[in-house]
């Protein structure tokens, strides 16, 4: 199972929770509901491919799908997908979610799997994908409560008490925000208020779980670095990560060995699911 890639965990980890946001969305809409779609902050394409998966050839011939994210590398390797799937109507472009420079009022739907709470000013985020859907227009997103991970490792890291700390869950989920006082996206209230903060209404919140299972420990090394080494990187100081890093690494893997063997190993997400429109009557005051 080590071999398994990044990617494909990823799918297995985030994708379940796009489709359950697509449905809670009512996504695809009605048959002569118009589709001009971005998948915002758009990674590998998690939401695109079940978008296109979830249309029928009527929808596909009249959808207008962007995809959007800050990384070249993900716009790379999706616009392979796109060109060797033959993808009509499809596109992809680098553009910083905060500041698109997108047109206003344009989008019938906006998805935005796992983002807000990642970037260094959510609000500032979510406030760009009002200005960028129309008028009755539909934000889908989520974010995590809990990832399967954090808690696992702390108690593995909590064994060898020379180790720097390990943050708590409330400090990983804020770790990318640089705002004066971190938004909470992890909590069903304060997500409700930022999204009505910005115009949003019809806010609706929705707590989700998935169980994702893997065969042996092999996938819990393969995550490393997008896991324990995020999490240094954002916490520990450079000579902190220099001279623990390996340490760390090893107390880690010997607790999974330890805990699960050669069996396999079972992690729980929970996701806050939401969705809100842009209504027309609350377009213009509320939204700036
Ligand atoms: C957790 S991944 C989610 C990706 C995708 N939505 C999915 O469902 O697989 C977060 C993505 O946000 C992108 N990202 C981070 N900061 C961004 C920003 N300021 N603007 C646009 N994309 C950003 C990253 O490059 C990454 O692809």
């Amino acid at each position: 199972m080590a071999s398994t890639k990044i990617s494909e965990i990823a799918d297995s980890i985030m994708g379940p929770f796009a489709t359950l946001m697509l449905k809670q969305a009512h996504f695809p809409p009605p048959e002569d509901f118009p589709l001009k779609v971005l998948d915002n902050a758009c990674g590998p394409g998690t939401v695109t491919l079940r978008i296109l998966s979830s249309l029928s050839s009527h929808d596909k011939a009249k959808l207008e799908l962007s995809c959007a994210d800050i990384s070249e590398l993900m716009i790379g390797s999706l616009s392979q997908k796109i060109e060797s799937g033959s993808w009509k109507n499809v596109k992809a472009f680098v553009a910083d979610a905060m500041d698109t420079k997108l047109p206003s009022s344009s989008f019938t739907h906006i998805f935005f799997n796992f983002v807000p709470f990642i970037l260094p000013l959510p609000l500032v985020g979510l406030r760009e994908c009002h200005r960028m859907l129309a008028v009755g227009g539909t934000l889908a997103f989520t974010g995590w409560k809990s990832n399967g991970w954090a808690d696992e490792f702390r108690e593995a890291l909590d064994h060898d008490p020379d180790l720097p700390p390990f943050p708590s869950n409330a400090q990983i989920m804020q770790m990318m925000s640089q705002e004066e006082v971190p938004t909470r996206w992890d909590n069903e209230d304060t997500v409700k208020t930022y999204c009505k903060k910005v115009g949003f209404t019809d806010v609706e919140v929705c707590v989700e779980v998935n169980e994702t299972r893997w065969q042996n420990v092999g996938v819990v090394e393969t995550m490393l670095p997008w896991t324990f080494g995020l999490v240094m990187n954002k916490f520990w100081t450079k000579q902190e990560i220099e001279r623990w890093q390996d340490r760390g690494s090893e107390a880690i893997m010997k607790y999974f060995k330890e805990k699960y063997g050669t069996g396999e190993v079972t992690w729980s997400w929970k996701a806050l699911v939401v969705t809100a429109q842009k209504s027309p009557l609350l377009q213009s005051g509320l939204a700036s």
